[in-house]
């Protein structure tokens, strides 16, 4: 879907549908206050023996659009089947409108808690509805937004954004092809500005950096190698000022990352460590550092899970697929900053050189581990990975990753958990979500969670010693390799990197989210 602005009336377009925003006079308020300006004047006349009824079922209003599209729109609002509360959609098929053949209305609720993800909300809502109507065009008239504080490159950005979410759908293996969506979304406005065109772009790059992170986590662990991992990031890579670097087995080995080394034994397929790098400021700015957990599939090892829902093992990626699109999508929107990212990427299998249980590896910085659950592997390739970031002196590091099944039951689908000692960074942190438009939340990271994670044999073990408490138990042998002095946060993204549809309309129903990529990419905004 290309999605365009245009300064037009909406009686001069030749759109398959229109969408309009249908909004909710805040309680208290009725349509005696503010009648809206297209009403028929003899329906208005012929309801008043209804007069309590019609203030009540009067809430919903329209504006910004022609006579004729308000006094449809009033005829549902009137009848008490529109409400004009959040995400409600009605399809006016050939609703006899000039420049469109169809009508669609979304609801926002009450404007005054309106904010970019309510309206990225409405337009995934709006151009679901519109799956099966065979529109290949559409247009939004942008004048129907009742008036609020946001920007309009914030307003433009997120409609956007919502439209090409809704969009995606994973359909590579598939004989049909077709996504149903209209090709053209033209948004039309009586005004048009710099920044509607800035919206626009920005939000059509995140959305396909999202998107992408999602396509990398849907392929299926056949279709998606270590190997075919770092081959797609080149690719995607091509044309922006982004280097990639991946390393092979044996410059793992010689890099000494015995940790990551020994969760790729028991599989035939060679291991990768992708290397990002982008220099959008001054050599001596210090980087943004991304880590991101690639495990393209994971079986558990020899501590191997059990069948039933193994298939889902293809998204143990998509952390290392989030921090991917989000170096992809800092290139691409040009930030004037240095960003750095690892992904360790490997499959965990149980193949005859496996890692045991009980096996001591030694990791890059030294330290050595017991593997005493072969199936706690993120923690083994990230490891590596982080003390390798430190090196690197980078200003702050945030990891993403797929790394515990007790994430999952903490937070659910929703909230990613994320775990830092630094407030400085959790604060920037729900700032970057906020205006993301995603969802996190800070749980406990302690000393005692460290205690648990002391090995027997070894310094540490990749197993907690005490019950409970899995992902902060997770989070605190990941902080055993990252230096003190370095601000560092762990997005646990178990529960949200896929099958959140059900939360949010924008998501398929089943499949990868893409989460974190909007608030790695407002992250490294507020960095520059
Ligand atoms: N990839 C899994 C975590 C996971 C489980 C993500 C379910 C999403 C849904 C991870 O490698 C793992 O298996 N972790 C174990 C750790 C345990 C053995 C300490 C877990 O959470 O069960
Ligand atoms: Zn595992
Ligand atoms: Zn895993």
């Amino acid at each position: 879907m290309k999605v365009e602005i245009k300064k037009s009336p909406l009686e001069n377009l030749n759109s398959d549908a229109l969408i309009v925003f249908v909004a909710q006079r805040p309680e208290g308020k009725n349509s005696t206050t503010k009648k809206p300006a297209a009403a028929n004047g003899k329906e208005h006349a012929a309801k008043k023996g209804a007069d309590k009824e019609v203030k009540k079922e009067s809430r919903a209003y329209v504006e910004g659009v022609s006579k004729a599209v308000q006094a449809k729109i009033q005829t549902a609002i009137d009848d008490g089947s529109l409400s004009g509360g959040a995400n409600e959609v009605m399809f006016f098929r050939d609703a006899g409108i000039a420049g469109s053949r169809h009508l669609l209305t979304v609801g926002l609720g009450n404007p005054k808690g309106l904010d970019n993800e309510s309206l990225r909300q409405a337009m995934a809502v709006a151009i679901n509805a519109l799956k099966g109507s065979k529109a290949k065009s559409a247009a939004l008239g942008l004048d129907s937004l009742p008036h609020t504080s946001l920007g309009a490159n914030v307003i433009v950005q997120a409609i956007t954004e919502g439209a090409l979410l809704a969009e995606y759908a994973f359909v590579d293996f598939k004989e049909k092809k077709d996504l149903n969506t209209p090709e053209r979304l033209t948004i039309v406005s009586s005004s048009k500005a710099k920044a509607h065109d800035h919206g626009i772009e920005t939000g059509t790059t995140i959305a396909e950096c999202v998107n992408f992170c999602r396509w990398l986590g849907d392929r299926p662990g056949n279709r998606m190698t270590p190997a075919i991992l770092a081959e797609e990031t080149v690719k995607a890579a091509k044309g922006t000022k982004l280097k990639i670097n991946v390393w092979d087995r044996a410059r793992i080995k010689d890099e000494k990352m015995g940790s990551f080394l020994s969760v790729s034994l028991g599989s035939s397929q060679e291991p990768k460590f992708i290397v990002m790098e982008y220099n959008g400021a001054s050599a001596g700015k210090k980087p943004i550092c991304y880590v991101g957990k690639g495990l393209t599939f994971d079986s558990g090892g020899i501590s191997i899970k059990p069948s039933a829902g193994m298939e889902e093992m293809k998204y143990d990626m998509c952390g290392g697929a989030a921090v991917i699109a989000t170096m992809i999508a800092i290139a691409k929107l040009k930030l004037k900053v240095n960003a750095i990212a690892y992904i360790p990427a490997t499959e965990n299998m149980p193949g005859p050189a496996a890692n045991k249980p009980g096996d001591i590896v030694v990791a890059r910085n030294g330290k050595t581990i017991e593997v005493n659950n072969t199936d706690a592997e993120g923690r083994l390739i990230l490891a590596d990975a982080l003390v390798y970031a430190c090196e690197q002196e980078p200003a702050l590091i945030v990891d993403a990753a797929t790394l515990t099944g007790a994430m999952v039951v903490a937070l659910g689908n929703l909230h990613t958990g994320f775990f830092t000692r630094n407030d400085k960074l959790a604060a920037s942190i729900q700032d970057a979500a906020d205006a993301g438009g995603e969802w996190v939340w800070r749980m406990p990271l302690t000393d005692l969670h460290a205690k648990d994670m002391k090995g027997t044999y070894a310094d540490l073990s990749n197993l907690s010693g005490s019950k409970g408490a899995g992902s902060a138990t997770a989070a605190a042998f990941l902080e055993s390799f990252v230096k003190k002095e370095i601000p560092w946060a762990h997005f646990d993204v178990a529960g949200t990197a896929w099958h959140v549809g059900d939360r949010l309309p924008y998501c398929a129903r089943k499949g990868a989210s893409g989460a974190m990529v909007r608030t790695f990419v407002q992250l490294a905004m507020s960095h520059a």
